[in-house]
Parts: structure tokens; sequence; C-alpha cells
């Protein structure tokens, strides 16, 4: 994991769980724990086409709410403490 701390956010730049660590919950607890900070999130997911969906599922799950979208594929997710806007 890769984060930017800011004032008033986190931009999480890098999250990578080792292939054959995967599947074992240690995305979602790494990612709680950041959530834990009490800051708003900001990432932008990879536009990999096989493993979309399965990655907004996981960011969606997390409470991550989808800002955008770019012509390219790229998607900007959003995490505010409390699900405050
Ligand atoms: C996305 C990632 C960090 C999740 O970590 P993890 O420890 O496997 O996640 P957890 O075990 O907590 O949760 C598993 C969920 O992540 C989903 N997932 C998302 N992307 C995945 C991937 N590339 N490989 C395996 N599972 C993935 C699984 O489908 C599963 O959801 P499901 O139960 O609804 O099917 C990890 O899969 C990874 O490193 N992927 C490659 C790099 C990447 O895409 N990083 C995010 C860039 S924005």
């Amino acid at each position: 994991m890769h984060i930017t701390r800011r004032a008033a956010k986190v931009e999480l730049d890098l999250l990578i769980v080792a292939p054959e660590c995967r599947g074992r919950g240690l995305g979602t607890r790494a990612m709680r724990a950041l959530q834990k900070v009490g800051k708003p999130i900001q990432l932008t997911a990879v536009p990999d086409e096989r493993k979309r969906a399965t990655l907004h599922r996981f960011y969606m799950r997390l409470g991550f709410r989808r800002l955008r979208t770019s012509c390219c594929g790229f998607t900007v997710f959003h995490w505010t403490p409390g699900g405050a806007k």
C-alpha cells in the first residue's frame, strides 16, 4: 500500500496484495485500517478489463462511491467517514 497524506484527505496511490495471498481478507483489512485514520480517501482504480467488476465490488463493499470514469477507463473512487459528502 502506498498513500499520500494531505491535510484534508488521504490519496491511495497503490494497493497490491501478493497474488498467492489474495482472497484471504488482507486487502479488506488494510483498507479498514486506512479508514480508521478518519479522513476522506480518494483512489483511482486501474482499467484492467478482466478484473474491473470484481475490483469495483471490492471498493463498493468498503463503502466507496464511484465519482467518475474517464474515457480511457480510469475510475475515481471516494470514501468519506460516516458516509458524509
Ligand atoms: C484488489 C486487491 C488489493 C484485493 O486484496 P485481497 O486481499 O485479495 O482482498 P480481500 O481478500 O480482502 O477481498 C477479496 C475480494 O477482492 C476481489 N478482487 C478484486 N480484484 C481482485 C484481483 N485482482 N484478484 C483477486 N481478487 C480480487 C475478489 O474478487 C474478492 O471479492 P469477492 O469476494 O466479491 O469476489 C488484490 O486483489 C490485488 O492486489 N489486486 C491486484 C492489484 C490491484 O488491482 N490493486 C488495486 C488497484 S486500484
